[in-house]
């Protein structure tokens, strides 16, 4: 293809997060009540836009007790919808949540992922048995690297990356760059007080990724994460995790240019809000609004990809959450 032709196409794909199908109970009720709804919105919708694929960064389902029903669901879902573009999924905090409980250990939920994603299916590069893996796009080349919270639930107390690991992430971003192509990393949760997603001076979600413990002990992996981030500029990393809606303004963030690109992904389910607590301390506001799908779809071209905000309830798109990233 001459390079001209190459800068007339684009591809499009969905970017969304936290999509929480939740089949059971938490108290009385379902916590996640419009996850199941969303989701066909999101399909619908990427079947009417001519989504090529979607990627949903972690959180695909809830699991307070138990994944299985909710994963046959979320396959159902997808087989209903008629949507048959590929869907890349990281695995998130709450794909592991039961074995913090004992009903299974971390492994079993990681095999879980792996199995009701059908990642073995998929056209992407990834060592046997792991949860972490990379799309190359046919058309431009451009990676994408889909992380994995691989140790446990709670994120903000844990080093959430094994060694291997951060040994494959680090060598396929120096291979990549140097081969001059363009990176999308997708990994679920943001850092504490660093990047999008919460209010980065006075966080008001405790639940993202810490580089050290209450005792000031380093957390090695994260803190290689962090590097990564820090080292190389031109990645394009996309994180869920906090469900921050669109409108209080954390959607992305190079840190001044002294990292890279950060966007952070609202929920699917059902966004949550900045607000503050009787105290007058930053907290957000879980409450469900119907109306609160978000996320993105993005346009790849050859020298920059657009990321359109959208709200798939409405099927609108968000004039002012819309930011263009050169190459
Ligand atoms: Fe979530
Ligand atoms: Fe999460």
């Amino acid at each position: 293809m001459s390079a001209e032709k190459i800068k007339e196409k684009s591809y499009r794909f969905a970017l969304v997060a936290d999509i929480h199908i939740d089949l059971e109970k938490n108290g009385e009720n379902t916590y996640f009540i419009y996850a199941e709804e969303n989701f066909r919105q999101l399909l619908q919708a990427a079947k009417k836009y001519g989504c090529e694929f979607i990627i949903s960064a972690g959180d695909q389902v809830t699991n307070a007790t138990g994944a299985v029903e909710e994963w046959k669901r979320y396959r159902e879902i997808i087989r209903d919808s008629g949507y048959q573009g590929l869907i890349f999924e990281a695995l998130g905090n709450h794909e592991l949540r039961y074995a913090k409980y004992g009903g299974c250990s971390v492994r079993e939920c990681v095999d879980e992922f792996i199995q009701y994603t059908e990642l073995s299916e998929k056209p992407v590069i990834r060592e046997n048995g792991k949860p972490y893996y990379e799309y190359i796009h046919p058309l431009f080349g451009d990676s994408y690297l889909f992380m994995a919270i691989e140790n446990g639930y709670d994120v903000n107390s844990l080093d959430n990356f094994s060694d291997e690991q951060m040994d494959w992430a680090e060598s396929a971003i120096a291979k990549r760059t140097a081969q001059g192509r363009r990176i999308f990393l997708i990994q679920h949760s943001p850092l504490y007080g660093f990047g999008a997603g919460d209010d980065r001076e006075n966080p008001a979600y405790l639940g993202s990724i810490r580089t050290q413990d209450a005792a000031g002990n380093i957390f090695p992996n994260n803190l290689r994460f962090r590097k990564l981030l820090e080292t190389y500029k031109d990645i394009i990393w996309a994180s869920g995790h906090t469900h921050l809606r669109f409108e209080d303004e954390k959607n992305y963030s190079d840190d001044s240019g002294n990292s890279c690109r950060m966007f952070h992904i609202p929920a699917l389910s059902g966004t949550t809000r900045l607000t503050y607590d009787s105290d007058g301390k930053r907290t957000l506001d879980r409450a469900f609004r119907e109306d609160e799908a978000q996320g993105y779809i993005v346009d790849v071209y050859e020298d920059k990809a657009v990321f359109s905000g959208v709200n798939f309830f409405r099927d609108e798109l968000y004039p002012l959450y819309t930011y263009t990233i050169k190459r």
